[in-house]
């Protein structure tokens, strides 16, 4: 019996892929081929992509894009920490040849960089989930996912992993098992598990702007003659005492969801030692260290200075990945000689998603790359192998 993701591949490689399922990409990688007049052309660096992005998005959406909760004390502090380490390069090593390839649960990457899920995409692009997606096959990257893309799953066009909210799907063993059960036969490579966002934060860009909370899905509504939006029927808001219908999940859901599948759980949103070690114990295959791009709870501080305690405790039991505030390849230099496996961005790509659409993610996808490789050319290191903590040390002020 065949399954429903090989039936669906036979039907696409007979009749074509649908025209939901075209791609405006792969952006080419040979520089000679490249029009360099090409608008995508003109941001040379992620912030150059931001910059572009915030001309094009009503205000009330760069918000959302951009903030973080109550002060955004973290928000600043994502970005800012990486100027706490410094690269200690190294001269005169062989570095004619830079291989940025890895293997991470069984999957080969050519690089350290993945996507992360990201909600509400279509407040800055119609469509955003699969645009993301069909950029993250053509760029050979790993896509968490929301979902919503199933037919270019089926398709085979998208190497990806899934993201499980904790919303219906954990409500109990039956819907948690019909969730995997689905993932697994649709050929998913596995099962993202944010865990830090068991209440809705307290945005307040999005509390003042009143945020319709379903425009997060269909795209903010265009501004009539007087320039002002629909009133929102829903906006966002922080509960006045905060309370969710259902038990929240525990560890023992992670272990339970952990045993009822064979693809790897990885969970997203630890910032502490003794949770990486609870990861570990609990069946996990792998942790972000994660925020969640301080949109959750203000004054955790920043991921990577929470990553050398998450490595220490998980002692390379399991791989320990980092995302938060990676703007540059030197960003993930750094992530990666404190001890990440590998590295996961949101805004980066959602700034070119919104400044060029499916080829804005891979270009910038491929800028990061880029600067990665390049830092590790000048750094002295040839591989990813090459990367230990020596290669960093604090600033001392
Ligand atoms: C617009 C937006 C929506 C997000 N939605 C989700 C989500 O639905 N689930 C989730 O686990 N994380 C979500 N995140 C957090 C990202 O997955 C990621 O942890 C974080 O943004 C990484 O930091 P960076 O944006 O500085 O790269 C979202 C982030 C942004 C910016």
């Amino acid at each position: 019996m065949i399954s429903r993701r090989q039936a669906a591949r036979a039907l696409v490689s007979l009749f074509g892929a649908a025209p939901f399922l075209h791609s405006e990409g792969p952006i080419p990688s040979d520089p000679a081929a490249i029009d360099w007049n090409d608008p995508l052309y003109g941001p040379v660096s992620v912030m150059d992509f931001a910059a572009v992005a915030k001309t094009k998005l009503d205000p009330l959406a760069w918000d959302y894009l951009e903030g973080g909760s109550e002060d955004e004390l973290t928000l600043r502090e994502n970005l800012s920490a990486y100027g706490n380490w410094i690269i200690r390069p190294r001269m005169l090593t062989d570095v004619h040849k830079i291989d940025t390839s890895l293997e991470l649960l069984g999957a080969k990457l050519d690089y350290p960089i993945l996507l992360d899920p990201a909600g509400g995409k279509n407040c800055f692009h119609q469509a955003g989930e699969l645009a993301v997606s069909r950029a993250a096959a053509n760029a050979r990257a790993l896509h968490i996912t929301n979902g919503g893309i199933d037919d270019l799953i089926d398709s085979g066009a998208a190497p990806t992993f899934w993201q499980l909210t904790t919303g219906g799907q954990l409500l109990n063993a039956a819907t948690m098992r019909a969730f995997v059960k689905r993932l697994e036969a649709q050929g998913c490579r596995g099962i993202c598990f944010t865990v830090d966002i068991m209440h809705v934060s307290k945005r307040e860009r999005e509390m003042r702007n009143k945020l319709e909370r379903s425009w997060c899905e269909t795209g903010i509504p265009a501004r009539g003659g007087t320039g002002r939006l629909p009133v929102a029927k829903n906006p966002w808001r922080a509960g006045i005492w905060p309370s969710r219908p259902q038990p929240t999940p525990t560890w023992d859901t992670l272990s339970e969801l952990c045993a009822m599948t064979k693809l790897p759980v990885i969970v997203k949103g630890i910032m502490t030692a003794e949770d990486g070690d609870r990861c570990v114990k609990h069946g996990a295959k792998a942790v972000i260290v994660s925020n969640h791009g301080a949109r959750q709870l203000d004054q955790v501080g920043a991921t990577i200075e929470a990553l050398p305690e998450v490595v220490a405790a998980v002692s390379g039991r399991i791989p320990v990945l980092l995302d938060g505030g990676i703007r540059r390849g030197t960003d993930v230099l750094k992530a990666l000689a404190i001890g990440a496996k590998a590295v996961c961005v949101a805004r980066p790509y959602l700034y070119g998603l919104t400044a060029f659409g499916e080829r804005g993610v891979e270009r910038v996808l491929q800028i990061l790359k880029s600067e990665l490789a390049l830092s590790m050319g000048l750094a002295g290191v040839a591989n990813l192998a090459a990367i230990d903590p020596s290669l960093v040390r604090r600033k001392t002020r």
